[in-house]
């Protein structure tokens, strides 16, 4: 057996492919592979985030305070809500009725036709800061348990990240819509004056929306379901307005402390269909589409996702044809 050490040299050593020569992120199609190596391929469906549903519902603004911020549309208008719920990883049969990281996507359509998109998960913060050392963690997770302990001895942020999302948090079984989503990420908000605000957000489940349906291992759809059928199904858009101390680019270090938060907006479902049957499949959820009064941030991470998003959907798609 290899010990953590040479275990760490040989994940290192692997090919870094991930930083084009002159800085910029280009290799999607290989780092594409690296999820493939190790969540598998499930032909015709995402190679992370593979098990899931479309919902349908709407955006509306709630907080006009986040107007001082920005003039983006999706907070003075309702837009209609295409969306997407799933479970973190490569099974297309990942079990419902067990604790796992979960993603919630949606695509807001405007009254007057203008696009934007949310893409969030229930991370805290990210294992890496940067696209090619978060390649190295999907690569170890591949190799095993040993081999992401020996990354982690080697990469502080990821260290951090196992004893928080591992070991911190709690981990009870929650539905989607009783679970709080993060966009990780940082983006800015523009106002009219052309102001630019960093933010992070948060998805906040806006009322008990618990277990309701019989656990199974595929009972999450059914529990929407009922839950819509007695009352609201919905998230606050709950927006962090950064302190001085933050830094808008490094999705590896959580936003500590007191922030200003405004409740900017409420993401109601009204129902929900399959992939096969409903719309969201076909959906490419890049969270760089942005409305006005939206900018994203110069973390690597988002261009990095962006792009391996535009190779996946061109991947499954063609994969069905
Ligand atoms: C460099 C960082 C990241 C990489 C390389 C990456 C990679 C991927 C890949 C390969 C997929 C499947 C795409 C497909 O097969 O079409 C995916 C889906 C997804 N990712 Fe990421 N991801 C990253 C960061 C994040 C972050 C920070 C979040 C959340 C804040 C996130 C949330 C999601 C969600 C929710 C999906 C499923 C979206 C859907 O339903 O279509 N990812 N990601």
């Amino acid at each position: 057996m290899l010990k953590t050490s040479t275990l760490a040299m040989c994940i290192l050593a692997l090919p870094l492919s991930a930083v084009a020569q002159d800085g910029g992120y280009d290799t999607a199609e290989q780092d594409y592979k690296v999820f493939e190596g190790t969540f598998g391929v499930t032909e015709g469906k995402r190679r992370n985030h593979t098990k899931g549903f479309c919902i349908v519902g709407e955006f509306a603004p709630v907080d006009a305070a986040i107007l001082n911020y920005t003039n983006s549309p999706i907070f003075t208008q309702t837009s209609a809500v295409n969306g997407r719920v799933s479970h973190k990883g490569g099974s297309n049969t990942a079990p419902d009725d067990k604790f796992g990281d979960l993603g919630l996507a949606f695509e807001l359509t405007t009254p007057d036709d203008d696009y934007h998109i949310i893409n969030v998960n229930t991370e805290y913060f990210f294992p890496a800061s940067n696209p090619a050392d978060f390649i190295d963690v999907v690569r170890a997770k591949g190799l095993g348990g040993e081999a992401v302990k020996a990354l982690a001895a080697e990469r502080p942020e990821l260290a951090t990240y196992l004893h928080y999302h591992k070991k911190v948090r709690a981990k009870d079984l929650r539905p989607y819509e009783g679970t709080t989503f993060n966009s990780v990420n940082a983006f800015y908000l523009v106002n009219d004056a052309g102001e630019r605000t960093a933010i992070r957000w948060s998805m906040v489940p806006s009322g008990e929306q618990g277990l309701v349906a019989e656990h199974n291992p595929n009972f999450f759809m059914d529990n929407m379901n009922a839950n819509l059928a007695t009352g609201p199904v919905s998230w606050d858009m709950v927006v962090a307005i950064a302190n001085a101390d933050d830094d808008p680019n490094n999705a590896a270090i959580r936003w500590e402390g007191d922030h200003k938060e405004i409740t900017a907006a409420r993401l109601t479902v009204t129902s929900t269909a399959t992939e096969a049957e409903g719309n969201c499949d076909q959906v490419n959820y890049d969270p760089t589409v942005l409305s006005d009064g939206f900018e994203v941030s110069d973390d690597p991470i988002l261009e990095a996702r962006s792009q391996i998003y535009a190779h996946g959907v061109g991947v499954r798609l063609g994969e069905k044809e």
